[in-house]
């Protein structure tokens, strides 16, 4: 099958390479002429696990990528893979699809035959009914449910294993209203269905944008639940994840995504949840629960600091963060976590210095005035306390590194430092 991906973004480029390697004719619209240069070269854009591998074999080849919208009415699908950033108020911001929905829709009006038109993107219920089909419609001149066709298909990819995520998913949703619509998305997700065990879900439009908020909010709240619990457990001296552990047996709640500690973070949970909260209340539903997660994730970075209070008066201290990206094996800071952290330092006068084994540059354009060191040992080398954000293999290991600080304070936010004689060692709900 012909597919053309307007967006080469992080999800638009992990779905283009994988959909190519499964034997389909892909070609990526973005108007970034590097990332565009990138792909045809055989280069992927952006850092994932088996991305390079995936664009190295079919780039320039079956996966092509061009600035061209009008490369799309060579196509059977184009899959929308654009940005739906958050606005102040957590709803989200739709300019950027709504100008790619524009543009495609203009260069559709030249096209012979019918065309489906898939968002990928996370938008709120009848975003693609309302909004991007109208648009479509409207710069095409075609009729919608006629030669056009409109679905939902929304990523469950996470960061770091995306490419094996897309091979082995949970589930394929496909919303659609129309035969035609759901034929061609069978025909695009065929050869992974025939190849992994992914359960298909076939729905409706709005329930698959739903979907999509749903499966965010639900793991969110998880871990703001399993966070809360976890303050009250350290409360009474209970170590949460022994508590959790136990818990996590039952399958009705399952052992996955009960590691409590300093919150969830990175570009999806967070947007997600806020923009879910504005779209209910926008709808005059004021959504309790939701907000309640999202205040314990805000929450969880001050009790850090003030269990590190309890040990250290941070004015005028150097003080080591370890960790800067939202969680282990990106380079990703987007809502870290550590960003709280960092700000709630400088709040008490600390001097920070901060070690990631990845993510520093892309920290450092947030916090150009803080200390990078380049070892977990060079930041604890002098300093008055630790804070542990980001569950690195390596902090695991750093044993006797810890030595070299003047005051050994280590307040550990995700459970991988070693309880060890030697150190004053808090955990964050445990
Ligand atoms: C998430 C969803 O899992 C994915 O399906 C969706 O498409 C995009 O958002 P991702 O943001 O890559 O993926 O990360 P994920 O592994 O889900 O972790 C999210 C955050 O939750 C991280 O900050 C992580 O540290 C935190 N987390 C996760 C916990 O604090 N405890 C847990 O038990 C699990």
């Amino acid at each position: 099958m012909k597919i053309s991906i307007v967006g080469s973004g992080y999800v638009g480029t992990t779905v283009a390479a994988c959909f190519a390697d499964l034997g389909h004719d892909v070609t990526n619209v973005d108007i970034d002429e590097t990332v565009v240069d990138a792909i045809n070269d055989g280069a992927a854009p952006i850092h994932e696990p088996g991305l390079d591998e995936l664009i190295a074999d079919h780039g320039g080849d079956r996966l092509r990528a061009t600035t061209d919208y009008g490369a799309v009415r060579d196509t059977d699908v184009t899959f929308l893979a654009l940005p739906t950033p958050a606005r102040d108020d957590g709803s989200i911001d739709l300019g950027i699809i709504e100008q790619g929905a524009r543009s495609l829709g203009e260069a559709l009006a030249e096209k012979n035959g019918d065309h489906l038109v898939v968002v990928k993107s996370t938008v709120v219920p009848g975003t693609t009914e309302d909004q991007i089909a109208q648009l479509l419609a409207e710069a095409s001149g075609k009729d919608i449910d006629e030669q056009l066709h409109v679905a939902m298909n929304p990523e469950f990819l996470r960061e770091g294993s995306a490419v094996a995520d897309f091979r082995d998913p949970d589930k394929l949703v496909f919303g659609a209203r129309t035969e035609f619509a759901r034929d061609r998305l069978r025909a695009v997700f065929e050869p992974l269905v025939a190849e992994s065990s992914a359960a298909t879900v076939e729905t409706g439009i709005r329930e698959a944008e739903m979907i999509k908020y749903a499966n965010n909010a639900f793991l969110a709240t998880k871990v703001s639940l399993v966070n809360e619990l976890g303050n009250v457990c350290k409360e009474y001296g209970v170590d949460a994840y022994e508590v959790a552990e136990a818990v996590g047996l039952d399958d009705r709640i399952s052992e996955r995504f009960l590691r409590s500690g300093v919150g969830w973070g990175g570009s999806c949970f967070p947007k997600d949840v806020a923009a879910l909260v504005a779209a209910a209340r926008d709808a005059d539903y004021e959504p309790t629960l939701l907000e309640a997660a999202v205040e314990v994730n805000d929450k969880q970075p001050e009790r850090m600091l003030e269990l590190l209070e309890e040990h250290v008066d941070p004015a005028g201290e150097r003080i080591a963060v370890l960790g800067l990206a939202f969680k282990p094996g990106t380079d990703d800071v987007r809502n870290s976590r550590a960003i709280p952290v960092v700000e709630g330092l400088q709040e008490h006068g600390a001097d920070v210095v901060a070690y990631d084994p990845v993510a520093t540059e892309n920290m450092r354009e947030r916090f150009p005035g803080i200390e990078y060191a380049d070892s977990a040992g060079e930041a604890l080398d002098g300093a008055g306390g630790a804070l542990v954000v980001t569950d690195w293999d390596e902090f695991a290991a750093l044993d006797g590194t810890f030595d070299a600080m003047a005051d050994s304070v280590v307040v550990d936010g995700r459970r991988i430092v070693e309880r060890r004689d030697g150190i004053t060692y808090e955990g964050l709900t445990w």
